[in-house]
């Protein structure tokens, strides 16, 4: 039996959602379409939006779906972008997801774009003296402000309604990337946009819902200019054919996720005290980044530094020993990289090199726990042994 422990890059789908997906995927009809069977098909697409924003605590008009979160997230900042032009100034924290980093990348090379990277504390939190600074060194010219709700490495939850009022002050809008708190945090759109948030990305595989669907909660009154142009379906913000199968599945996931967060927050927040304390006895020298104040963490996020070897040494051993964790860093074209969001926390690459993502779901047990904390002496006495290799990429 292999032990799954990697619940923020994608959590089982809910039987639930499952059901109701492939229940949703038998009838037939465009919820454009005039006909009955159109009706029938945008009936159940908007009672799954009405469900989805119930789960964040919007307004039905305001979830926009989209193909998921990186979708989201580009249309957000890419959006928001556009629609206050010619301001040009982007600010974010450091070590964001790379649908935020990739996007402003973008955005700078092709659209004459300014970042400005903001500093994260020790903790993985955002310097918000610096953010104001940097505001205040021009506010005229800030197109916008991304951030993530919580770091999807480290846990860490990031003061978005200190950052959102700080922006509204000077009529900046706000995106929030809460991929990775979604379904584990209460989110309340209605209450953030009341200081000032924009628009917030939310994904449903990442809370038992399917890969592919997602959404941006666009408040009422922000203004996006669209990625895709089409025949001007959901506010015209995103054309295309709704996937009615995919939004009621969707539905479903969001609806049991965040009736949950309270009573999971408390057993996945027992399990990785057992994860921690366990890890900590296997290999003393470890460790322990984040927040170490349970209510400044997502619940089920545990992220490790251990000394002496690569994080994907210690991810290679642990998948041939049946567990399957995370490094949390990009791996492009083959080649891992050290985490940026380590870096971004003022760490060494060597530090950023041996980090281990161990992240806890739904149907996480205390048996997959121990089964990691047995595993991990041999695995890491292995990866010492290799220690750091050579990674000069070879074509
Ligand atoms: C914080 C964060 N933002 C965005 C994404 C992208 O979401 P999706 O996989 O739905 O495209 C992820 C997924 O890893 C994430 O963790």
């Amino acid at each position: 039996m292999t032990v799954y422990l990697d619940h923020a890059a994608t959590t089982p789908m809910l039987p639930a959602a499952i059901d109701a997906y492939a229940q949703a995927m038998t009838l037939v009809g465009n919820p454009a379409s005039i006909h009955s069977h159109g009706q029938n098909a945008k009936r159940m697409l908007e009672e799954a939006r009405e469900q989805v924003a119930a789960s964040v605590r919007c307004d039905p008009i305001e979830v926009v779906f989209t193909g998921g979160g990186t979708e989201s997230v580009n249309l957000g900042i890419k959006g928001l972008y556009w629609a206050r032009s010619p301001r040009r100034r982007i600010l974010a924290p450091g070590g964001e997801h790379h649908a935020t980093i990739d996007t402003i990348d973008w955005l700078v090379s092709h659209e004459n774009a300014l970042v400005e990277w903001i500093p994260l504390d020790a903790l993985g939190r955002i310097d918000v003296a610096a953010l104001e600074r940097a505001i205040a060194r021009n506010p005229d010219d800030v197109a916008l402000v991304t951030l993530l709700a919580a770091n999807n490495e480290v846990g860490t939850v990031q003061p978005v309604a200190d950052v959102a009022a700080l922006a509204a002050a000077h009529g900046i809008p706000v995106h929030i990337d809460a991929v990775s708190a979604y379904g584990h945090q209460p989110i309340d759109f209605a209450a953030l946009a009341a200081v000032g948030v924009s628009a917030l990305s939310i994904s449903a595989h990442k809370i038992g819902g399917p890969v592919g669907i997602g959404a941006l909660v666009l408040a009422r009154t922000a203004k996006v200019e669209p990625l895709i142009h089409g025949g001007g379906q959901q506010r015209q913000v995103r054309s295309g054919t709704q996937d009615v199968a995919a939004a009621v599945s969707f539905a479903v996931a969001a609806t049991a996720a965040t009736a949950q967060i309270r009573s999971e927050t408390l057993r996945l927040g027992a399990l990785r005290d057992r994860l921690v304390a366990g890890v900590q006895g296997a290999v003393p020298a470890v460790v322990v980044n984040g927040d170490p104040d349970a209510a400044g963490r997502l619940a089920g996020t545990a992220h490790f530094t251990f000394g002496g070897c690569e994080g994907d040494s210690l991810l290679f051993l642990l998948d041939v020993a049946g567990v399957s964790v995370s490094t949390g860093s990009a791996c492009q074209a083959g080649i891992a990289e050290p985490s940026h969001v380590l870096r971004a926390m003022g760490r060494s690459e060597v530090e950023a090199r041996g980090a281990l993502r161990v992240t806890l779901g739904r149907t996480t047990t205390a048996d997959d726990i121990d089964a990691l904390i047995a595993a991990l002496p041999a695995a890491y006495a292995q990866a010492s042994l290799a220690g750091f290799a050579d990674r000069t990429p070879t074509l």
